[in-house]
């Protein structure tokens, strides 16, 4: 059985609380005592400004209180006794006997002391989604790493994670293929590279079509042609018609074969495909219910749910469940996406990876859905864009806009050539895995280390450097401490107890024993970035720790912690980075 851990964190929480319910002082309301890492390391390893609180609550001196707090608290088996700084922070430096201990019980667990979540959930995951036909841009690739790094996160936590690519398989761009198609596809074309060439008809239809609109703005022309072709080709798309299905059908498979090309690059699976389209036969029944219920009503034409009185969920922006021309879209097949996540999959949780963009269309299908008489949790995980290295659009080398599959074949080649030139002696496929989980890692790793809401410029430069806040410099931290073990003659045994001495052992054994506590808080507003910078700073407290003490040429207990320190740092570093979706090499 694993031990059921509790972290440092939750210990000097429990301690703080029981000193102050033992102190005799009224506490108000709710009163919770936090403890956070320390601000500042000087003065110790995690704080907590309970004093400062409690004392504005009682008008009392907040410095006089800490230090009679700080006094009272029974900290025996994890910290030194607290001491007070500043304005009234009692501060807690932990101990290195109960740092070794900790050491040997993450060594013991697979989890490497990262505790179960509390209340396991199931959780549905919706993120990468791209639309057959339509270039997949860099909001996809953003939704589909993070999407992949918190469904890895929340199952190592224990949830039961479904995770569902809810492609856009359906919808007004099909009449534009299906013009475009039978106008004049390119067979050879549609086999080499399906999802460019779908693309190719969609765009240049597009254009003819927007052309004779503009012609008909500038009175050049009173008709439009293309727009009403690819009208009717929809129309009897919905319709069913035998033609249309069939090249339908066929636009769909060869974009999800396209498509499973990347997420095998990816390393990344879906449990499930269920596309828009999918949901198709349970609009009508869908809004009918809606409309008995007294959800929806009719205006200018169209059905649509309103949000009166909610002026943040667009008061005048309904959300339009069937349009004029009786058709259906994006908001009608999304309330049907979440019926049956919640019923047939039992979601209590459900998350979606989509840009900021249409944050207002989650504001109203989460109300709508609530209304409607379904609570799953419901998150709306949003993010920024990614710039390219001008702060403009991304181009590849060749200059055109970039396709993620070039990109991702980009990287990987330059992540090939770095590896050519540091380890020239690598065999073949060494150096092509290496390339490879390099290569794929920078991607991933640029995309997870920044917070998800902000802006940032893509940098081949940047993300390849082995030094800095990088996928190749924790992969190569990760190396390193392969390497020692694979200097080890005879077996790698270090059994405890451990003994910690140096000053660079015990932040390396303390940041260690943090895993345990950024693991879970990623998921408290869906921040991959925090896992991360927590990353590089234990591939810096490593090489510390390596710079100053001596391992393989240390004896005894001394050798035995020093090897122990070095198998817990591999293991977290390999288990963190594979909660990123990043893969490591043995050697680089
Ligand atoms: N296909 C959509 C787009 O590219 C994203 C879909 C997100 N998921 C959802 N259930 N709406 O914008």
């Amino acid at each position: 059985m694993r031990f059921l851990p509790m972290t440092f964190l939750v210990l000097l929480q429990q301690r703080a609380a029981q000193a102050l319910a033992a102190s005799g002082h009224v506490l108000p309301d709710q009163f919770q005592v936090t403890v956070d890492p320390a601000a500042d390391t000087r003065f110790g390893d995690y704080q907590t400004n309970a004093a400062m609180v409690l004392a504005k609550a009682l008008k009392t001196n907040p410095r006089a209180l800490a230090t009679e707090l700080a006094e009272k608290m029974d900290v025996s088996g994890i910290s030194a006794q607290p001491t007070v700084a500043g304005p009234g922070f009692i501060n807690f430096t932990i101990t290195p006997a109960a740092l070794a201990t900790r050491l040997e019980e993450m060594l013991a667990d697979e989890k490497l002391g990262v505790p179960p979540a509390a209340e396991p959930k199931t959780i549905v995951i919706d993120f990468s989604a791209p639309n057959v036909a339509k270039q997949m841009h860099v909001g996809h690739i953003r939704s589909t790493i993070i999407g992949d790094c918190l469904a890895r996160i929340a199952r190592f936590l224990g949830h039961t994670v479904v995770t569902d690519n809810h492609i856009g398989d359906w919808g007004t761009q099909f009449g534009m293929v299906l013009h475009g198609w039978k106008q004049g596809l390119n067979e050879e074309a549609l086999l080499a590279d399906p999802i460019r060439e779908l693309l190719r008809v969609y765009k240049a239809v597009n254009a003819e079509s927007k052309a004779q609109e503009e012609a008909v703005k500038a009175g050049e022309r009173t008709d439009t042609p293309i727009r009403d072709a690819c009208r009717a080709e929809l129309v009897k798309l919905q319709a069913g018609d035998p033609e249309n299905m069939a090249i339908w059908k066929r636009c769909v498979d060869v974009s999800l074969a396209g498509l499973s090309l990347i997420y095998q690059k990816l390393d990344i699976q879906f449990d499930h495909y269920l596309g828009e389209s999918f949901y198709n036969d349970r609009l009508p029944s869908l809004v009918a219910e809606l409309e008995a219920k007294g959800l929806a009503r009719e205006s200018e034409g169209a059905l649509c749910i309103f949000f009166d009185g909610q002026p943040e969920l667009g008061d005048k922006a309904p959300f339009i469940i069937r349009k004029t021309d009786g058709g259906y879209g994006y908001a009608t097949t999304d309330l049907a996406t979440i019926e049956h996540r919640v019923k047939v999959w039992q979601a209590d949780e459900v998350w979606y990876v989509v840009g900021a963009p249409q944050s207002l269309h989650f504001s109203q299908l989460f109300d709508a859905t609530r209304r409607w008489g379904m609570h799953p949790r419901m998150e709306h995980v949003a993010f920024g864009s990614i710039l390219g290295e001008d702060g403009r659009m991304m181009k590849t080398r060749s200059g055109e806009s970039v396709g993620l599959q070039e990109l991702l074949g980009e990287a990987e080649e330059r992540a090939l050539a770095v590896v050519q030139e540091k380890n020239p002696e690598l065999t073949k496929q060494e150096k092509a895995e290496i390339g490879h989980a390099v290569g794929i890692g920078a991607v991933k790793y640029m995309e997870l280390s920044q917070h998800r809401l902000t802006d940032y410029k893509f940098s081949w430069e940047k993300m390849l450097s082995f030094n800095g806040n990088t996928a190749p410099y924790l992969q190569n931290a990760y190396v390193r401490t392969r390497g020692i073990f694979r200097k080890l003659d005879g077996p790698a045994e270090f059994p405890g107890p451990y003994e910690l001495a140096e000053e660079s052992e015990r932040w390396l054994a303390l940041t260690l024993s943090r895993f345990a506590e950024v693991v879970p808080s990623v998921l408290e507003d869906f921040r991959p970035n925090l896992l991360a910078s927590y990353l590089f700073t234990l591939a810096q407290a490593f090489h510390s720790f390596f710079e100053a003490c001596p391992v393989l040429r240390a004896e005894g207990q001394v050798r035995a912690t020093r090897l122990a320190l070095c198998e817990a740092t591999s293991r977290v570093l390999r288990t963190g980075l594979n909660l990123m979706g990043i893969r490591v090499t043995e050697r680089m």
